[in-house]
C-alpha cells in the first residue's frame, strides 16, 4: 500500500548563473546611465548575461540537474517538470520538454508555465497540488529566464534592471505531517500592459515592421510597477503567513523576488520586519525574473542562512500583474547543497533542431559591447582562457 501523502517539502535545490558579468559601468558605455544612478535607485551592481550558446532550456537543465543531485535522486525519479519562464527557447515546443531530455529523464510529464516574475511561486504551488492530488511524487520546479535578449539597449529605464539565470527545487511527497504551510497566489489584469512585450504572439506576429518598431522588447511603466509591487508583496505575504497560522515574527527569513532593493526595503518597513530577515542578492544578479527566488533560496541555504525547522516566506510579483507567496518550514539538511558541485555545467546539453542554425541571438548593441570589451585573443588562447569572459577580462 502506498504511504499517505501528508505534506510536501523541498528536498533539492540548485542554481545556474551564466559566466558573463555585465557591470553598471559596462552598461554606461552604451546607454545614458551611471553606476551611481543604478545603485541608488535599484541596488543592482552587476548582472549575468547568457552567452550565444546558452538558452532558457540550457540554464534550466543545469539548475535542475543540480537540484536533483542535492535531493539525492536520479533524473528518472522525477514525475513532473515545470519550467516557469517568460523567455522560452521557442513558442513551441515547451522549454520543459527540452529540459526533460537534457537532464536525462525518460518518463516525466513536462510543461511550461508563464506567470512572469511570479512564475516560480506559481510553479511551486502547481507542484504542491500535483503531489497532494497524488499525481506526482517528485516534481522538479525550475525558474529560468533570459531577459537580456528582450531588452532595448536604447531604453535606460528597462535595460539596466534585468539579468539571466536559472534556479530549481525538487518538491517531494512526505509521509510526515506538514509544519506550518500557507499559500496565496493572485492576479490583477488591470496591470496587463504596464509590463509587457507587445509583439511575437498571435495578436502581433513577428514582421519587419514589428522588429523596426522595437515591439519585441520589454516595455514597462516603472513607477506603476513599483507601486503595485510594494502593495502586492506586502498583501500576498500577509495572507500566506495567516494561512500558515503564523505571525510575521515567526518568519525566520523572507526571500522576496529580487527586483529592486528599494521595493524590498519598503516592504520590510510596511511589514515591520528588520532588513536582516530579508534575503537580498540582487546586487550581483539584477532581476532574473522567474529565476530570482530559486536562485536566492539556493544561495540562502548554501550560505548558512537556513536551518532545519526555520520558517521561510518566498514572495513574488510580476507582469500580469501576478503575485504569489508561500510560507513553509524548511526540512532538508542544508549540507546536502554541496552535492550540486558534482554537476558540471558543460555536462548538460540541450537538443537542437538539426536543420536550423540561428545567428548570434544577442541584441546587436549588447553583442557589440561584449565584443568591444574583449581584447584580441592571443595566439593559441582556448575557451578556458580568461578572455573567454570578455567583460570580465576587460576590467
Ligand atoms: N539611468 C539614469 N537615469 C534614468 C534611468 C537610468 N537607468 N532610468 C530612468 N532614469 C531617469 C528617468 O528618465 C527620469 O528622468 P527625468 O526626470 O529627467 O524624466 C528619472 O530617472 C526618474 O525616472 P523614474 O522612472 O520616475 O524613476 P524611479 O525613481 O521611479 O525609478 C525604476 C525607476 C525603474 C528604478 C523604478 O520605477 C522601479 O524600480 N520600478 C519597478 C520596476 C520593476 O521592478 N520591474 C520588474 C517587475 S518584475
Amino acid at each position: 500500500m502506498r504511504e499517505p501523502v501528508r505534506s510536501t517539502r523541498i528536498t533539492g535545490w540548485g542554481m545556474h548563473a551564466p559566466e558573463l558579468v555585465l557591470t553598471n559601468a559596462d552598461l554606461a558605455r552604451i546607454v545614458d546611465t551611471s553606476d551611481e544612478w543604478i545603485i541608488s535607485r535599484t541596488g543592482i551592481r552587476e548582472r549575468r548575461v547568457a552567452g550565444p550558446d546558452e538558452t532558457a532550456a540550457s540554464m534550466a537543465a543545469i539548475a535542475g540537474r543540480r537540484a536533483i543531485a542535492v535531493a539525492g535522486l536520479e533524473p528518472d525519479d522525477i514525475d513532473l517538470i515545470v519550467v516557469a519562464t517568460l523567455t522560452p527557447d521557442h513558442l513551441t515546443p515547451s522549454t520543459a520538454t527540452l529540459v526533460r531530455e537534457a537532464i536525462g529523464n525518460t518518463r516525466a510529464a513536462a510543461m511550461d508555465l508563464n506567470a512572469a516574475c511570479s512564475g516560480f511561486v506559481y510553479g511551486y504551488v502547481t507542484a504542491h497540488a500535483f503531489i497532494k492530488g497524488r499525481l506526482a511524487r517528485h516534481v522538479l520546479v525550475i525558474g529560468s529566464d533570459l531577459l537580456t535578449r528582450f531588452l532595448d539597449y536604447d531604453d535606460r529605464t528597462t535595460c539596466v534592471l534585468f539579468g539571466d539565470g536559472a534556479g530549481a527545487v525538487v518538491l517531494s511527497a512526505s509521509p510526515e505531517p506538514s509544519g506550518a504551510h500557507g499559500i496565496e497566489i493572485a492576479a490583477e489584469p488591470a496591470g496587463a500592459y504596464k509590463l509587457w512585450i507587445p509583439a511575437g504572439g498571435s495578436r502581433r506576429p513577428a514582421s519587419p515592421e514589428s522588429v523596426a518598431r522595437g515591439e519585441h522588447y520589454l516595455r514597462m511603466d516603472g513607477p506603476d510597477v513599483y507601486r503595485y509591487a510594494t502593495r502586492a508583496i506586502a498583501a500576498t505575504a500577509r495572507t500566506a503567513i495567516e494561512r500558515a497560522r503564523l505571525r510575521r515574527d515567526d518568519i525566520d527569513l523572507f526571500i522576496p523576488h529580487q527586483a529592486n532593493s528599494r521595493i524590498i526595503e519598503a516592504v520590510a518597513r510596511g511589514l515591520h520586519v528588520p532588513m536582516e530577515r530579508m534575503f537580498v542578492n540582487l546586487d550581483r544578479y539584477g532581476n532574473t525574473s522567474a529565476a530570482s527566488i530559486p536562485i536566492a533560496l539556493a544561495e540562502a541555504v548554501d550560505s548558512g542562512r537556513v536551518a532545519v525547522g526555520d520558517r521561510l516566506l518566498v514572495v513574488a510579483f510580476g507582469a500580469g500583474f501576478t503575485a504569489g507567496a508561500v510560507a513553509f518550514e524548511w526540512a532538508a539538511d542544508p549540507a546536502a547543497g554541496g552535492r550540486a558541485a558534482a554537476i558540471d555545467a558543460s555536462s548538460v546539453a540541450v537538443r537542437r533542431a538539426a536543420d536550423w542554425q540561428p545567428p548570434n541571438p544577442l541584441p546587436a548593441k549588447l553583442a557589440a559591447l561584449l565584443a568591444a570589451s574583449s581584447p584580441a585573443a592571443p595566439d593559441g588562447a582556448g575557451p578556458d582562457d580568461a578572455s573567454h569572459n570578455p567583460v570580465e577580462a576587460a576590467r
